[in-house]
Protein backbone atom coordinates (compact mmCIF):
# COMPACT_ATOMS: atom_id res chain seq x y z
CA UNK A 1 0.00 0.00 0.00
CA UNK A 2 1.46 3.10 -0.95
CA UNK A 3 1.73 5.75 1.82
CA UNK A 4 -0.53 9.07 2.20
CA UNK A 5 -0.15 12.70 1.50
CA UNK A 6 -2.83 15.32 2.49
CA UNK A 7 -2.13 19.04 2.10
CA UNK A 8 -4.15 22.14 1.00
CA UNK A 9 -4.11 25.89 0.54
CA UNK A 10 -6.86 28.34 1.16
CA UNK A 11 -8.63 30.28 -1.52
CA UNK A 12 -8.14 33.49 -0.63
CA UNK A 13 -6.42 36.31 -2.39
CA UNK A 14 -3.86 35.07 -5.52
CA UNK A 15 -1.50 32.45 -5.31
CA UNK A 16 2.36 33.35 -5.18
CA UNK A 17 5.57 32.07 -6.50
CA UNK A 18 6.00 31.05 -2.55
CA UNK A 19 2.88 29.16 -2.50
CA UNK A 20 3.91 27.16 -5.45
CA UNK A 21 7.68 26.76 -4.58
CA UNK A 22 6.76 26.16 -0.62
CA UNK A 23 3.82 23.69 -1.45
CA UNK A 24 2.58 22.71 -4.82
CA UNK A 25 5.80 21.75 -6.16
CA UNK A 26 5.91 19.22 -3.97
CA UNK A 27 2.85 18.43 -4.08
CA UNK A 28 2.85 17.22 -7.62
CA UNK A 29 6.96 15.67 -7.13
CA UNK A 30 5.30 13.54 -4.66
CA UNK A 31 2.29 12.50 -6.53
CA UNK A 32 3.37 9.15 -7.82
CA UNK A 33 4.83 7.45 -4.87
CA UNK A 34 1.92 8.66 -2.41
CA UNK A 35 -1.26 8.34 -2.16
CA UNK A 36 -2.35 12.14 -2.17
CA UNK A 37 -4.81 13.97 -0.84
CA UNK A 38 -5.25 17.73 -2.10
CA UNK A 39 -8.24 20.21 -0.74
CA UNK A 40 -8.72 23.51 -1.12
CA UNK A 41 -10.14 24.47 2.22
CA UNK A 42 -12.71 27.13 2.20
CA UNK A 43 -13.75 26.75 6.17
CA UNK A 44 -10.13 28.08 7.12
CA UNK A 45 -11.01 30.91 4.31
CA UNK A 46 -13.81 31.92 6.41
CA UNK A 47 -11.78 32.36 9.44
CA UNK A 48 -11.46 35.96 8.21
CA UNK A 49 -14.38 37.92 6.40
CA UNK A 50 -15.13 36.57 2.83
CA UNK A 51 -17.63 37.82 0.41
CA UNK A 52 -19.45 34.57 -0.81
CA UNK A 53 -19.44 35.21 -4.49
CA UNK A 54 -15.68 35.77 -4.74
CA UNK A 55 -14.99 32.65 -2.09
CA UNK A 56 -16.98 30.40 -4.43
CA UNK A 57 -15.04 31.92 -7.80
CA UNK A 58 -12.00 31.92 -6.08
CA UNK A 59 -12.55 28.14 -4.58
CA UNK A 60 -13.11 26.53 -8.42
CA UNK A 61 -10.00 29.36 -9.92
CA UNK A 62 -7.93 27.41 -7.01
CA UNK A 63 -9.01 24.36 -8.17
CA UNK A 64 -7.76 25.16 -11.70
CA UNK A 65 -4.19 26.30 -10.69
CA UNK A 66 -3.96 22.90 -8.69
CA UNK A 67 -4.60 20.98 -12.14
CA UNK A 68 -2.75 23.88 -13.70
CA UNK A 69 0.60 23.57 -11.71
CA UNK A 70 0.52 19.84 -12.81
CA UNK A 71 -1.32 17.79 -9.86
CA UNK A 72 -2.39 14.66 -11.98
CA UNK A 73 -6.52 14.00 -11.31
CA UNK A 74 -5.73 10.70 -12.04
CA UNK A 75 -3.38 10.35 -9.87
CA UNK A 76 -4.42 12.49 -6.91
CA UNK A 77 -7.44 13.45 -5.23
CA UNK A 78 -8.29 17.25 -5.42
CA UNK A 79 -11.43 18.33 -3.54
CA UNK A 80 -13.12 21.07 -1.56
CA UNK A 81 -13.22 20.82 2.12
CA UNK A 82 -16.92 21.59 2.80
CA UNK A 83 -18.02 18.82 0.43
CA UNK A 84 -16.76 16.21 3.06
CA UNK A 85 -18.56 17.55 6.27
CA UNK A 86 -16.13 15.29 8.20
CA UNK A 87 -13.53 17.55 8.29
CA UNK A 88 -15.99 20.06 10.41
CA UNK A 89 -17.52 17.09 12.89
CA UNK A 90 -13.99 15.74 13.54
CA UNK A 91 -12.95 19.34 14.23
CA UNK A 92 -15.20 19.74 16.82
CA UNK A 93 -14.63 16.57 18.46
CA UNK A 94 -10.50 17.22 18.35
CA UNK A 95 -11.65 20.95 19.67
CA UNK A 96 -12.64 19.22 22.87
CA UNK A 97 -9.33 17.45 23.45
CA UNK A 98 -7.28 21.01 22.80
CA UNK A 99 -6.12 23.31 25.20
CA UNK A 100 -7.06 27.04 25.31
CA UNK A 101 -2.95 27.21 25.53
CA UNK A 102 -1.98 25.73 22.91
CA UNK A 103 -4.16 27.60 20.66
CA UNK A 104 -2.98 30.86 22.38
CA UNK A 105 0.45 30.07 21.49
CA UNK A 106 0.35 29.48 17.83
CA UNK A 107 2.10 32.45 15.84
CA UNK A 108 -0.33 32.44 13.07
CA UNK A 109 -3.28 33.36 15.25
CA UNK A 110 -1.26 36.16 16.90
CA UNK A 111 -0.36 37.11 13.40
CA UNK A 112 -3.88 37.60 11.67
CA UNK A 113 -5.41 38.61 14.57
CA UNK A 114 -3.36 41.61 14.86
CA UNK A 115 -3.20 41.61 18.39
CA UNK A 116 -6.28 42.41 18.97
CA UNK A 117 -7.43 38.79 20.46
CA UNK A 118 -10.97 40.48 22.03
CA UNK A 119 -12.16 41.00 18.41
CA UNK A 120 -10.34 38.03 16.48
CA UNK A 121 -12.96 35.69 15.69
CA UNK A 122 -13.30 32.31 17.93
CA UNK A 123 -12.95 30.32 14.17
CA UNK A 124 -9.34 32.44 13.41
CA UNK A 125 -8.47 30.89 17.15
CA UNK A 126 -9.48 27.27 16.67
CA UNK A 127 -8.16 27.33 12.97
CA UNK A 128 -5.37 24.82 13.84
CA UNK A 129 -7.68 22.61 14.82
CA UNK A 130 -9.66 21.85 11.70
CA UNK A 131 -5.87 21.56 9.96
CA UNK A 132 -5.76 19.02 12.47
CA UNK A 133 -8.89 17.47 11.22
CA UNK A 134 -8.10 17.92 7.54
CA UNK A 135 -4.79 15.87 8.13
CA UNK A 136 -5.91 13.05 10.73
CA UNK A 137 -9.20 12.26 9.01
CA UNK A 138 -6.85 10.86 5.97
CA UNK A 139 -4.64 8.74 8.20
CA UNK A 140 -2.22 10.66 6.93
CA UNK A 141 1.82 9.77 6.09
CA UNK A 142 3.35 13.05 5.16
CA UNK A 143 2.39 16.59 4.77
CA UNK A 144 4.38 19.08 2.33
CA UNK A 145 3.82 22.35 3.65
CA UNK A 146 6.02 25.38 3.63
CA UNK A 147 7.59 26.81 6.96
CA UNK A 148 4.76 28.64 8.39
CA UNK A 149 2.73 25.41 8.63
CA UNK A 150 5.40 23.79 10.86
CA UNK A 151 3.91 24.60 14.00
CA UNK A 152 0.46 23.39 13.14
CA UNK A 153 1.83 20.27 11.99
CA UNK A 154 3.39 20.07 15.76
CA UNK A 155 0.27 20.57 17.09
CA UNK A 156 -1.45 17.95 15.02
CA UNK A 157 0.62 15.50 15.92
CA UNK A 158 -0.26 16.39 19.63
CA UNK A 159 -3.79 16.14 19.23
CA UNK A 160 -3.08 12.54 17.62
CA UNK A 161 -1.07 11.32 20.36
CA UNK A 162 -3.31 12.78 23.04
CA UNK A 163 -6.56 11.15 21.35
CA UNK A 164 -4.66 7.54 21.06
CA UNK A 165 -3.56 7.69 24.19
CA UNK A 166 -7.13 8.39 26.34
CA UNK A 167 -9.61 6.47 23.55
CA UNK A 168 -6.85 3.94 21.78
CA UNK A 169 -4.59 4.08 18.55
CA UNK A 170 -7.07 5.65 16.17
CA UNK A 171 -4.63 8.09 14.06
CA UNK A 172 -1.86 8.08 12.26
CA UNK A 173 1.36 10.35 13.79
CA UNK A 174 1.79 12.38 10.10
CA UNK A 175 5.03 14.07 9.61
CA UNK A 176 6.03 17.75 7.61
CA UNK A 177 7.72 17.66 4.45
CA UNK A 178 9.37 21.41 4.37
CA UNK A 179 11.75 21.10 1.79
CA UNK A 180 15.03 22.90 2.39
CA UNK A 181 14.55 25.33 -0.60
CA UNK A 182 11.85 27.23 -1.28
CA UNK A 183 10.47 26.46 2.47
CA UNK A 184 10.22 30.24 3.28
CA UNK A 185 10.27 32.40 0.28
CA UNK A 186 10.61 36.09 1.50
CA UNK A 187 8.72 39.22 0.42
CA UNK A 188 10.16 41.08 -2.78
CA UNK A 189 9.94 44.61 -0.64
CA UNK A 190 11.36 43.31 3.03
CA UNK A 191 13.41 39.93 3.07
CA UNK A 192 12.17 39.65 6.81
CA UNK A 193 8.79 39.02 6.15
CA UNK A 194 7.28 35.88 4.69
CA UNK A 195 6.16 36.68 0.83
CA UNK A 196 2.20 36.32 1.58
CA UNK A 197 -1.71 36.39 -0.11
CA UNK A 198 -2.32 39.05 2.65
CA UNK A 199 0.27 41.28 2.46
CA UNK A 200 -0.83 44.97 1.07
CA UNK A 201 1.99 45.47 -1.01
CA UNK A 202 1.62 43.78 -4.34
CA UNK A 203 5.29 44.27 -4.90
CA UNK A 204 6.64 42.67 -2.37
CA UNK A 205 4.52 39.17 -4.32
CA UNK A 206 4.88 37.95 -7.68
CA UNK A 207 1.31 36.18 -8.18
CA UNK A 208 1.26 32.78 -10.58
CA UNK A 209 -0.92 35.24 -12.83
CA UNK A 210 1.24 37.88 -13.17
CA UNK A 211 2.04 38.84 -16.67
CA UNK A 212 5.46 39.41 -18.01
CA UNK A 213 5.82 43.16 -17.62
CA UNK A 214 4.52 43.18 -13.72
CA UNK A 215 6.56 40.61 -13.18
CA UNK A 216 9.68 42.69 -15.15
CA UNK A 217 8.71 45.42 -12.92
CA UNK A 218 8.20 44.23 -9.80
CA UNK A 219 11.93 42.10 -9.89
CA UNK A 220 13.49 45.40 -11.18
CA UNK A 221 11.89 47.05 -8.02
CA UNK A 222 12.88 44.13 -5.56
CA UNK A 223 15.32 45.64 -2.84
CA UNK A 224 18.55 43.93 -2.75
CA UNK A 225 21.48 44.52 -0.17
CA UNK A 226 24.75 46.20 -0.56
CA UNK A 227 27.48 44.80 -2.10
CA UNK A 228 27.68 42.85 -5.24
CA UNK A 229 28.17 39.72 -4.65
CA UNK A 230 25.63 36.99 -5.71
CA UNK A 231 25.92 33.91 -3.52
CA UNK A 232 23.96 32.72 -0.83
CA UNK A 233 24.77 34.11 2.60
CA UNK A 234 22.54 34.19 5.39
CA UNK A 235 23.83 37.74 6.11
CA UNK A 236 22.46 38.95 2.61
CA UNK A 237 19.09 37.75 2.46
CA UNK A 238 17.57 39.84 -0.40
CA UNK A 239 20.02 38.76 -2.59
CA UNK A 240 19.49 34.72 -1.16
CA UNK A 241 16.01 35.07 -1.62
CA UNK A 242 15.88 36.30 -5.37
CA UNK A 243 18.70 33.73 -5.89
CA UNK A 244 16.43 30.68 -4.14
CA UNK A 245 13.89 31.61 -6.42
CA UNK A 246 16.01 31.63 -9.47
CA UNK A 247 17.49 28.27 -8.53
CA UNK A 248 13.85 26.75 -7.67
CA UNK A 249 12.96 28.10 -11.28
CA UNK A 250 15.39 26.83 -13.54
CA UNK A 251 16.25 23.34 -11.24
CA UNK A 252 19.96 24.46 -11.26
CA UNK A 253 22.29 23.58 -8.02
CA UNK A 254 23.14 26.27 -5.80
CA UNK A 255 26.31 26.09 -7.12
CA UNK A 256 25.47 26.14 -10.56
CA UNK A 257 23.89 29.38 -9.76
CA UNK A 258 26.51 31.01 -8.26
CA UNK A 259 29.09 30.36 -10.95
CA UNK A 260 26.64 31.70 -13.44
CA UNK A 261 26.09 34.93 -12.09
CA UNK A 262 29.77 34.82 -10.63
CA UNK A 263 31.26 38.24 -12.18
CA UNK A 264 27.93 39.67 -13.30
CA UNK A 265 26.23 42.67 -11.56
CA UNK A 266 22.45 43.49 -9.89
CA UNK A 267 21.28 44.17 -13.16
CA UNK A 268 21.80 41.62 -15.14
CA UNK A 269 20.84 39.01 -12.54
CA UNK A 270 17.89 40.70 -12.16
CA UNK A 271 16.87 40.46 -15.92
CA UNK A 272 17.99 37.27 -15.74
CA UNK A 273 15.41 36.40 -13.03
CA UNK A 274 12.57 38.45 -14.44
CA UNK A 275 13.17 36.31 -17.66
CA UNK A 276 13.40 32.59 -15.35
CA UNK A 277 10.15 33.60 -13.81
CA UNK A 278 8.50 34.53 -17.11
CA UNK A 279 9.25 31.41 -19.19
CA UNK A 280 8.58 29.04 -15.76
CA UNK A 281 4.68 30.57 -15.66
CA UNK A 282 3.95 31.56 -19.15
CA UNK A 283 2.82 27.65 -20.13
CA UNK A 284 1.44 27.74 -16.66
CA UNK A 285 -1.28 30.03 -16.78
CA UNK A 286 -1.65 28.33 -20.52
CA UNK A 287 -2.76 25.68 -18.39
CA UNK A 288 -5.22 27.47 -16.74
CA UNK A 289 -8.30 27.08 -18.76
CA UNK A 290 -7.15 23.59 -20.02
CA UNK A 291 -10.06 22.11 -18.11
CA UNK A 292 -13.96 23.12 -18.90
CA UNK A 293 -16.16 23.69 -16.53
CA UNK A 294 -18.07 20.52 -16.73
CA UNK A 295 -14.96 18.53 -16.51
CA UNK A 296 -13.96 20.61 -13.44
CA UNK A 297 -17.19 19.85 -11.59
CA UNK A 298 -16.43 16.16 -12.18
CA UNK A 299 -13.04 16.17 -11.24
CA UNK A 300 -14.57 18.09 -8.07
CA UNK A 301 -17.43 15.57 -7.66
CA UNK A 302 -15.26 12.47 -7.91
CA UNK A 303 -12.52 13.61 -5.35
CA UNK A 304 -14.96 14.72 -2.85
CA UNK A 305 -16.45 10.97 -3.43
CA UNK A 306 -13.23 9.24 -2.78
CA UNK A 307 -12.13 12.01 -0.07
CA UNK A 308 -15.52 11.16 1.67
CA UNK A 309 -14.70 7.47 1.57
CA UNK A 310 -11.70 7.24 3.63
CA UNK A 311 -12.55 10.15 5.73
CA UNK A 312 -16.03 8.75 6.81
CA UNK A 313 -14.12 5.63 8.27
CA UNK A 314 -11.57 7.26 10.25
CA UNK A 315 -14.89 9.65 11.88
CA UNK A 316 -17.11 6.44 12.41
CA UNK A 317 -13.81 5.04 14.02
CA UNK A 318 -13.67 7.98 16.40
CA UNK A 319 -17.19 8.33 17.18
CA UNK A 320 -17.03 4.76 18.65
CA UNK A 321 -14.45 5.23 20.58
CA UNK A 322 -15.30 8.52 22.17
CA UNK A 323 -18.94 7.08 23.51
CA UNK A 324 -21.04 7.77 20.45
CA UNK A 325 -22.97 5.31 18.54
CA UNK A 326 -21.61 4.74 15.04
CA UNK A 327 -24.00 6.85 12.63
CA UNK A 328 -26.62 4.37 11.41
CA UNK A 329 -27.33 6.34 7.90
CA UNK A 330 -23.95 6.77 7.43
CA UNK A 331 -22.95 5.33 3.87
CA UNK A 332 -19.42 4.20 3.96
P1 LIG B 1 -1.91 28.80 2.69
O1 LIG B 1 -3.13 28.82 1.82
O2 LIG B 1 -1.58 30.04 3.44
O3 LIG B 1 -0.64 28.42 1.83
C1 LIG B 1 -0.59 27.27 1.00
C2 LIG B 1 0.79 26.63 1.11
O4 LIG B 1 1.80 27.58 0.70
C3 LIG B 1 2.83 27.64 1.69
N1 LIG B 1 3.39 29.00 1.71
C4 LIG B 1 4.69 29.30 1.48
N2 LIG B 1 5.75 28.52 1.20
C5 LIG B 1 6.94 29.15 1.00
N3 LIG B 1 7.11 30.49 1.06
C6 LIG B 1 6.07 31.30 1.34
N4 LIG B 1 6.24 32.62 1.39
C7 LIG B 1 4.78 30.71 1.57
N5 LIG B 1 3.56 31.21 1.86
C8 LIG B 1 2.73 30.15 1.94
C9 LIG B 1 2.13 27.29 3.00
O5 LIG B 1 3.04 26.83 3.97
C10 LIG B 1 1.16 26.22 2.54
O6 LIG B 1 1.81 24.96 2.51
N6 LIG B 1 -3.38 26.37 6.82
C11 LIG B 1 -2.89 26.21 5.47
C12 LIG B 1 -3.82 25.37 4.60
C13 LIG B 1 -4.21 24.06 5.19
C14 LIG B 1 -3.42 22.88 5.22
C15 LIG B 1 -4.23 21.92 5.84
C16 LIG B 1 -2.14 22.59 4.77
C17 LIG B 1 -5.41 23.78 5.78
N7 LIG B 1 -5.41 22.50 6.16
C18 LIG B 1 -3.76 20.62 6.07
C19 LIG B 1 -1.67 21.29 4.98
C20 LIG B 1 -2.48 20.33 5.61
C21 LIG B 1 -2.76 27.57 4.80
O7 LIG B 1 -3.39 28.52 5.20
O8 LIG B 1 -1.98 27.56 3.69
Amino acid sequence: MKKRIFSGAQPTGSLHIGNYLGALKNWVALQDEYEAFYCIVNLHAITLPQDPKTLRQKTLDLARIYLAAGVDPEKSTIFIQSDVPEHAELTWVLSCITRMGELERMTQFKDKGKGNTERAGVGLFTYPVLMAADILLYQTDLVPVGQDQKQHLELTRDLAERFNRDFGETFKIPEPYISKAGASIKSLQDPSKKMSKSDDNPNGSIFLLDDADTITKKIKRAVTDSGTAINFDEARPAIANLLSIYQLLTSKTPEECVAHFESKGYGQFKGELAEATTEFLRPFQERIREYDDTTLADILKCGAEKAKHTAAQTLQDVYERVGFRKNPIAKL
